[in-house]
């Protein structure tokens, strides 16, 4: 069993993930708004690379079950329901309701994966319970991809952290899994810098453009550990909450 790490969403598209995991990680914010969404009862969360995509799909719908979101330049996208933050989506919007969600670079990452044996996404705020479903799979055999979806094809260090975490929680108790070079370095930047994820954020190249555009309180919400424990994983293009027993 091997874990890769891919520092941006365009790095996995060159390599082989057909039969793996393959976990999907945008920290600041499309991972933490999906986990939140699923969590407070939205149905599914349906990832668009493209506005234009997400806004024609959302004319097919009764508009009364769907909610239109998604930013550019961290900002709601104009017409657009909601935008990215994980803040704005709480239970009393988004239960019973199909979000249709595009994001700069979060979403795109999310619907590249081709082949894979399961995608599914990951961030602070539902680490343990992806991280069962990871350690699971790994004592199956199934070896795990780790696609930070990073900035505009570069690295950043908050999904970078988040990666190394995972890569940490799956190599322990029982299971040695081969690291690749970039899951080496990944797990090592967490050990480094990972123990305060809120001060991480705040320092970060991501963290500091939101709290400019008037987003602090978002990075609150995306530290959180475990605070929405559910695991969202893409079924017909769709991302759906895991049933809690499927889980392990
Ligand atoms: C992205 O997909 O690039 C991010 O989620 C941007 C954001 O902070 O909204």
């Amino acid at each position: 069993v091997r874990i890769d790490v891919f520092f941006h969403g365009g790095a996995a598209g060159q390599s082989d993930l057909s039969g793996r995991v393959v976990l999907v990680i945008d920290v600041l914010r499309a991972s933490t708004t999906i986990a939140t969404a699923l969590h407070n009862g939205a149905r599914a969360v349906v990832p668009f690379e493209g506005v234009d995509e997400a806004t024609a799909r959302a004319r097919t719908l009764d508009r009364r079950e769907v909610i239109l979101a998604g930013e550019r330049r961290m900002v709601t996208v104009p017409g657009f329901d909601l935008g990215n933050s994980p803040r704005e989506f709480t239970g009393e919007v988004v239960a019973g309701k199909t979000i249709l969600l595009t994001t700069t670079n979060g979403t795109a990452a999310m619907v590249a994966p081709q082949g894979a044996a399961e995608v599914v996404i990951g961030a602070f705020v539902n680490y343990t319970a992806v991280l069962a479903l990871l350690r699971g799979a790994a004592r199956a055999g199934t070896s795990l991809s780790i696609v930070c979806a990073g900035s505009g094809g570069r690295f950043t260090l908050e999904d970078a952290v988040c990666a190394g975490r995972f890569v940490r929680g799956v190599s322990r108790r029982g299971i040695q899994p081969e690291l690749g070079d970039a899951a080496r370095v990944a797990a090592m930047i967490d050990r480094g810098i990972g123990g305060d994820v809120e001060a991480m954020l705040r320092a970060c190249d991501h963290g500091r453009e939101l709290i400019a555009a008037g987003y602090e309180a978002d990075l609150a919400a995306c530290a959180g550990v475990d605070t929405h424990p559910v695991v969202p994983v893409l079924r017909d293009r769709q991302l759906v909450p895991l049933a809690a027993r499927k889980r392990r």
